[in-house]
């Protein structure tokens, strides 16, 4: 049997699978984020290590539990794990969210070499730039640091006693040679870090080390393989069976992903896209990111009062056309297709008779038209894009999944119910780690329950409300 484990920004969640990888069993512990000022977001690694030990107490009782021989992590990704020479952590780990170094960041952006190296824009999330915050703010911390390990690489250490990540997360950092897939000593120097702080990097579905001997007997089982892992957004990938070109997904969650899996390496940085190295060797995968998703449904729904399934159940299943309220989603800055942390959003065309009916269609198509200038980019960078898979909590709304069809003039695959998320792709990499197996044959997408079509009597309407927010997000950026 196979255990995955998706460490995520709220909880951790452990699925155990069976020889086959169909689901077992899984567990799910809670931990917070800090945030100590504005801007900042911190967790412990010692509450991943407690979530970790107690899903793994629930699910020892589970059938197949003594039979595990492989083990993925999946992380939330850019996170900086700081340990000093005795692999003790320095300070809490400064996360994806965290912006606190946006003015490292964009210096770094400048550099020459950063964004042709990594392929990407040094977003304020990401790893480097934290490091340089530390540098300036915390400078005894800095010089304590003897390795640098995001999260899901901090929980490998603490399951096989050593450093190692694979390539997927680390290409979020800015220390990255994405496309030659390793660690560049050049960006490392100008972030005055060094590939000694870095770990031994290994593909994402290859066998990274052993399960710790202590930690087996403890666990009540026998020798594992624990594999190199992923970030979270490259392990749903390979839940979802995105490992081809032609093939990806829409995640509607607190923040919004579109994602495509590339054959080769094309990076785009000036689009705003990510781009970053798979989980399997010899892929890539890009992405748009919009910040606030469903976190922009539920603001409404906080501010009227009602709940976000309300909201969208209110307004029926057939789609209607966009009205004169506009809404643009830049609750917490954007970074697809913008990287503009400064950015906040608005509603504009309200009128006298506007409904909250108004507004809701408004945030869903605003969310949406965000969401197409990630599929906009993507296609600029030659991805094919035939249809995607629609996943994340945003998908229990036939309503905006009928709108984003027809925005995104694709059909959207929605899964059966059941698994197909970072977990089972982590617990997809630990079976390869363990067997060999060539990761295609396994890396499936889920049973389709539904195909989404475009409406395509609405397809005009929303292609001129499109046209329109571009230049929308230019006349707020000029009065704020
Ligand atoms: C990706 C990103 C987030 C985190 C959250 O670039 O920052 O999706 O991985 O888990």
């Amino acid at each position: 049997t196979y255990l995955g484990i998706d460490l995520g920004t709220s909880g951790l969640r452990a699925l155990l699978t069976d020889a086959g990888g169909a689901p077992m069993a899984s567990a799910e512990r809670h931990y917070d984020v800090a945030h100590p000022h504005s801007g900042w977001s911190e967790q412990d690694p010692a509450d991943w290590i407690a979530a970790l030990e107690g899903a793994v107490d629930e699910l020892r009782g589970a059938p197949g539990w003594d039979a595990l021989s492989g083990i993925g992590v999946a992380g939330h990704m850019h996170g900086a794990v700081t340990l000093d020479a005795s692999d003790r952590v320095i300070r809490p780990c400064i996360l994806w969210n965290d912006t606190r170094s946006h003015i490292e960041a964009a210096a770094l952006d400048a550099t020459p070499g950063a964004r042709e190296v990594s392929g990407n824009i040094v977003f304020p999330g990401f790893t480097a730039p934290k490091l340089m915050w530390m540098k300036t703010h915390e400078p005894d911390s800095f010089a304590r640091v003897a390795m640098v390990l995001l999260p899901a690489a901090y929980l490998n250490l603490y399951l096989t006693g050593e450093h190692v990540a694979d390539m997927s997360d680390s290409a979020g950092t800015s220390w990255f040679d994405t496309g030659a897939r390793d660690w560049s000593d050049a960006l490392l120097s100008l972030g005055g870090m060094s590939r000694a702080q870095m770990p031994r990097l290994v593909e994402g579905c290859a066998r990274a080390g052993t399960l710790r001997s202590d930690l087996a007997a403890r666990w009540g089982v026998g020798a594992v393989s624990v594999a190199g892992g992923a970030g979270d957004n490259a392990a749903a990938a390979c839940g979802t069976g995105v490992l081809r070109e032609g093939q990806g997904f829409v995640s509607l969650g607190t923040s919004g992903v579109l994602l495509a899996a590339r054959d080769g390496y094309r990076p785009s940085p000036e689009t705003a896209l990510h781009s970053f190295c798979h989980a399997v060797p010899g892929t890539w995968y890009q992405m748009g990111v919009m910040l606030s998703c469903t976190d922009s449904l539920n603001w409404l729904a906080r501010i009227t009062g009602a709940r976000p399934a309300e909201l969208t159940a209110s307004l029926g299943e057939r789609l209607r056309a966009p009205g004169r309220e506009r809404f643009l989603p830049y609750l917490s800055g954007e970074r697809t297709p913008y990287n503009d942390a400064d950015i906040r959003g608005a509603f504009t065309g309200i009128g006298a008779e506007t409904t909250r009916d108004d507004l809701t269609r408004a945030v869903l198509e605003g969310v949406s038209f965000g969401l197409r200038d990630s599929a906009e980019a993507l296609r600029g960078t030659g991805a094919r894009l035939d249809h995607l898979l629609a996943i994340g909590g945003g998908t229990l709304s036939r309503y905006w999944l009928r709108l984003l069809a027809t925005v995104l003039n694709l059909p959207l695959h929605l899964p059966r119910a059941g698994e197909f998320g970072a977990a089972l792709g982590a617990a997809r990499l630990g079976r390869i780690a363990a067997t060999g197996e060539s990761p295609g044959p396994i890396m499936t997408p889920p049973p389709i329950g539904e195909v989404i079509e475009p409406v395509s009597e609405m397809s005009d309407a929303m292609d001129a409300a499109y046209a329109r927010f571009g230049p929308a997000y230019i006349g707020i950026k000029a009065v704020q």
